[in-house]
């Protein structure tokens, strides 16, 4: 049977929703687990300035994905969706997918033109699921703080008119 999953916003105060979310092997990012932490806690505290939304996804009493937009980005118009992740129990069942319908759907509702990610290319399961989603990428990015280079994706959400 199909897990039944609820989504609710978070607040500033809930940053370690992700301690759980992610397994050893994942591709998610370089930093380490307090480095993570300490990054969350910055993010969080965006919310309470209007600059963050984030989206909590839980089932039976627990969190099990989580993903972020950042109402601004150094895309001009676009937001940027960041750290979306589904605990490693989870995968596989349309939690990912639920939470980007979710926050494709804030993104309109605020004015957001598009969106923009960065994936690491080798992380399959993101880079199939995004493109499925429309997303393409349109250059690659080196982060030098990370020593890291990414895929930058973008969806259009708003096309202009002629
Ligand atoms: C990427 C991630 C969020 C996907 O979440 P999920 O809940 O498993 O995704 P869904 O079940 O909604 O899958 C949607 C589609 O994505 C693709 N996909 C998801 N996982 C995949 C995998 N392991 N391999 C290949 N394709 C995959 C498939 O096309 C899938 O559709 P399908 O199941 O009908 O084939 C999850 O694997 C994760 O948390 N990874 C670690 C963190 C991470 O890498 N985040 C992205 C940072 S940019």
């Amino acid at each position: 049977m199909p897990v039944q999953v609820t989504i609710r916003l978070a607040n500033s105060s809930d940053y370690h929703i992700y301690d759980e979310l992610y397994s050893a092997d994942d591709k998610a990012d370089f930093f380490t687990m307090e480095e993570r932490l300490e990054r969350r806690r910055q993010q969080f505290a965006e919310i309470d300035e209007n600059r963050q939304v984030v989206l909590v996804a839980e089932a039976d009493g627990k969190v099990v994905g989580a993903v972020q937009l950042a109402i601004d980005s150094f895309v001009p118009g676009a937001g940027m969706v960041r750290s979306l992740a589904v605990r490693p129990s989870h995968r596989r069942q349309g939690i990912g997918s639920r939470l980007m319908d979710a926050v494709e759907d804030l993104a309109r509702q605020r004015g957001l033109k598009a969106l923009v990610l960065l994936v690491r290319p080798d992380n399959e399961a993101a880079l199939a699921m995004y493109r499925k989603r429309g997303y393409t990428v349109v250059s690659r990015e080196e982060r030098t703080d990370e020593a890291a280079m990414y895929e930058l994706m973008r969806l259009v959400l708003v096309r202009p008119s002629r």
